[in-house]
């Protein structure tokens, strides 16, 4: 993976601007980690107070600056809400390879945001990140996430799973499709 993301790669598409996250995130952040349908089919670990979510913003605020992954907050241009989030990590060298994840805050879900920053991502981590494959892990009940994958090309593995996450379903997008 060739790309240096000490300085942040800020990327604008017709709606949304994709930015770095920072700690006057921090309620809206905690707002979204926290919102029962954005977690219904997310098994992770979510901030149980502003200083939790402060410590994740951190986090992801370091794995950037080690380019073990990057994240982007997706900005609404019109009103500078925070609507969601997508991001780039477990990057393998070798494959030229990433794991994407994202969310979108319910108020603002099926308007096509989503898909506006996915593209934009995907054609990022091609053309600049020299990535050539994308992966995405996603509960097999997740019809939203599913059609997202979907429409951006993305392949389901019937054949593979998630170590750990027995509902988990795995899709692959690679750069010739
Ligand atoms: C998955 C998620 C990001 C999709 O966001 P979204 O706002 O629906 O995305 P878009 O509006 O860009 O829609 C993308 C496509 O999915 C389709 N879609 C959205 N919700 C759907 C649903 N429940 N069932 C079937 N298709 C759906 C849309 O119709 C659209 O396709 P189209 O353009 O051909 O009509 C959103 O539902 C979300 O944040 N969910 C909670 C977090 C989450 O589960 N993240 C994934 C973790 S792996």
């Amino acid at each position: 993976m060739d790309f240096d993301f000490t300085t942040f790669p800020v990327l604008e598409t017709e709606r949304l601007t994709l930015r770095a996250l920072n700690l006057e995130d921090t309620k809206a952040i905690f707002g979204l980690r926290t919102n029962k349908e954005v977690n219904e089919f997310i098994d992770r670990k979510t901030p149980k107070n502003l200083s939790e979510a402060r410590a994740f913003i951190d986090l992801i605020s370091n794995q950037a600056a080690n380019n073990k992954g990057v994240f982007w907050v997706i900005e609404a241009k019109n009103n500078h809400q925070l609507l969601g989030t997508i991001g780039l990590r477990n990057f393998e060298d070798e494959e030229d390879y990433a794991e994407i994840g994202y969310e979108i805050h319910p108020d603002y879900q099926d308007r096509g945001y989503m898909s506006e920053a996915f593209k934009e991502i995907l054609k990022f981590g091609f053309k600049e990140m020299n990535l050539k494959t994308f992966e995405a892990f996603t509960h097999k009940n997740n019809n939203a996430s599913k059609a997202l994958l979907e429409k951006h090309s993305f392949v389901f593995q019937p054949e593979r799973t998630d170590e750990g996450f027995v509902n988990n379903v795995i899709y692959k997008l690679t750069g010739n499709n």
